[in-house]
C-alpha cells in the first residue's frame, strides 16, 4: 500500500496544511512534512472534506445493469466526492433477503472505489403487506441498518408501527418515502399552477406532508429512529421543525432525521413546461417557495443531511413521454457543486462537510467515515478546488446513465481527488480504474 502526502492542503475551512496518509489512517499532519517513499499530491488551493457519504443512491444491480451497476455507480460516487454510498433496496430481486444484500455488499467490495452499504427492503418484494427479514439481514454480512421500500412508501400505517419496533432492538432505522398512495395515484409532477397549465395530474404535497407527520408520531411512541426521504416541500419542514421542537420538549435525544436532495434545493416546477421528463422525478419538483424553504431548513438544521437520490435510468425508460417516462435523475457526480452553488454561502465548507459527510455517515452507523481529516483519523476524504468551474456534458459522466438533468450547466468547484482507506480511487479528476 503506498502512502502519500498532501501538500498545501486546506481543512475544510481551516488554514493550509500537508496530511500524510499511511496504513489507511491520517499518520500526521502540519507545515513542512516530508516522508519517504511517499507519493506527494500538490493540493496548493485545495479544500480537504471527509469522504462525501451518501445515504440514498440507487446502483441498479442486481437486475437493470443497462441503467448502473454497483461498478459504475461506485465510479460516479468516487468522482464526486463520495467514499460512502447506502444502495437502495428497489433492485430486481427487491434487496429483501439476506441474499440480496450480501450479493450488493459483495459486489461493493469487488468494484473498491467506494464503501457500499446495502440497504434492505422494509417489506417483501416492497409491495407494502408483510414485513421482510430485518433481522437477517442485519445479521448478514452486509450488516444492514437502514430499512427503506423507496420507491414505495410504506403506507399501510400498522406495518411501518412494527417496522419501528422491530428495528428498534438493534439500533436500526426506518428511512421512508413519505408518499401517501391514494392521494397521488396518476400523478406526473407537483400539483399547483404549473401542472394545471400543463395539463398534467398533480402530485400535491399534502401526501408528503401527512405521511411525515404520521410516522413522526409513530416513531415517537415507539421510541424508534425515523429517517425522512427526499423531503421536498415546505409544509413538511414545518412538519420536521416541529417534531425536532417535540424532542427538546419530550428531553429525549433526536431520533427523526431528514435528508434533502440537490435538485430539490435548486430546480422547480416549471422545468417542466418542456415536457422533457429528464425533469421528472418522485417526489416531484416544486415551487421557488419550496426550494427557499428546503434550503432554511438544511441551514437551520431540521433537515440533517443532503442525499443525492442518484436515479439513473436507461435512454429508452427516460426518453419517451413524459407519462410513461421513469421518475428519477442523475445525482452522484453533481451533488456536491449543486450544494456549493446554491449555499455556500449559507453553510461554508464545515456546514457542507457536515450535512454531506459528518451527518450521513452517523445516520447510516458507519463509523470509519465522516471524519475531518486528523491525525489517527480513517483516511477517507476528498480533495476540493473551489475556484474551478466546469459544465456537465451528459456522454462525459461516469453513470451508465444520461439522466441529468444539469446538461449545460456551469457549476461551481470540482473533485479532484478522492481517497479511501488511504489510497486514491480519483486523482487529477480522473477515476483510477
Ligand atoms: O425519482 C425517483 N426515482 N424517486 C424514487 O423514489 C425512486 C427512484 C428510482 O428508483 O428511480
Amino acid at each position: 500500500m503506498n502512502s502519500y502526502l498532501i501538500k498545501g492542503v486546506r481543512v475544510v475551512d481551516g488554514e493550509p496544511t500537508d496530511l500524510l496518509l499511511r496504513d489507511g489512517i491520517v499518520a500526521e499532519t502540519g507545515r513542512g512534512l516530508s516522508a519517504k517513499g511517499a507519493e506527494v499530491v500538490d493540493a496548493d488551493g485545495l479544500v480537504a472534506l471527509p469522504g462525501l457519504v451518501d445515504l440514498h443512491t440507487h446502483l441498479r444491480e442486481p437486475g437493470r445493469e443497462d441503467a448502473e451497476t454497483v461498478d459504475s455507480g461506485s465510479r460516479a460516487a468516487a468522482l464526486g466526492g463520495y467514499t460512502a454510498v447506502c444502495a437502495m433496496a428497489n433492485t430486481s430481486p427487491v434487496a429483501d433477503t439476506a441474499g440480496v444484500v450480501e450479493q450488493v455488499w459483495r459486489l461493493g467490495r469487488e468494484a473498491g472505489l467506494v464503501d457500499v452499504q446495502p440497504i434492505g427492503a422494509v417489506t417483501v418484494g416492497l409491495a407494502g403487506e408483510r414485513l421482510a427479514e430485518l433481522g437477517a439481514m442485519a445479521d448478514s454480512a452486509a450488516r444492514v441498518r437502514i430499512f427503506s421500500d423507496d420507491g414505495n412508501c410504506v403506507a399501510d400505517p400498522r406495518l411501518m408501527r412494527r417496522a419501528l419496533e422491530y428495528v428498534k432492538g438493534f439500533d436500526g432505522v426506518i428511512a421512508q418515502h413519505a408518499e401517501e398512495p391514494r392521494l397521488t395515484e396518476g400523478a406526473q409532477m407537483h400539483e399547483g399552477i404549473e401542472s394545471a397549465r400543463l395539463g398534467l395530474p398533480g402530485w400535491p404535497a399534502v401526501a408528503e406532508e401527512a405521511i411525515i407527520a404520521r410516522d413522526v408520531l409513530l416513531a415517537e411512541h415507539v421510541g424508534a429512529r425515523l429517517h425522512v426521504c427526499h423531503v421536498s416541500a415546505a409544509g413538511s419542514v414545518e412538519i420536521l421543525r416541529w417534531a425536532k421542537r417535540r424532542e427538546r420538549l419530550t428531553g429525549r435525544p433526536s431520533k427523526v432525521t431528514a435528508e434533502v436532495t440537490p435538485h430539490h434545493l435548486l430546480l422547480t416546477d416549471d422545468r417542466a413546461s418542456g415536457y422533457d421528463p429528464v425533469f421528472k422525478v418522485n417526489p416531484p419538483l416544486r415551487t421557488a417557495e419550496d426550494v427557499a424553504a428546503l434550503r432554511a431548513g438544511l441551514v437551520e438544521g431540521v433537515i440533517d443531511a443532503v442525499a443525492t437520490d442518484h436515479a439513473p435510468h436507461a435512454v429508452q425508460d427516460k426518453e419517451c413521454e413524459w407519462g410513461y417516462a421513469r421518475p428519477g435523475m442523475l445525482g452522484l457526480e453533481t451533488a456536491l457543486s449543486i450544494v456549493v452553488e446554491a449555499l455556500l454561502g449559507d453553510l461554508g465548507w464545515d456546514g457542507i462537510a457536515e450535512r454531506m459527510s459528518r451527518t450521513p455517515a452517523r445516520i447510516a452507523g458507519l463509523a470509519d467515515h465522516g471524519h475531518n481529516p486528523a491525525k489517527g483519523r480513517p483516511a477517507n476524504l476528498t480533495l476540493i478546488d473551489p475556484s474551478a468551474t466546469w459544465t456537465v456534458e451528459p456522454t462525459a459522466l461516469a453513470s451508465r446513465s444520461r439522466n441529468t438533468p444539469y446538461a449545460g450547466f456551469t457549476l461551481p468547484a470540482k473533485v479532484v481527488a478522492t481517497f479511501l482507506h488511504g489510497q486514491p480511487t480519483v486523482l487529477d479528476g480522473k477515476v483510477l480504474r
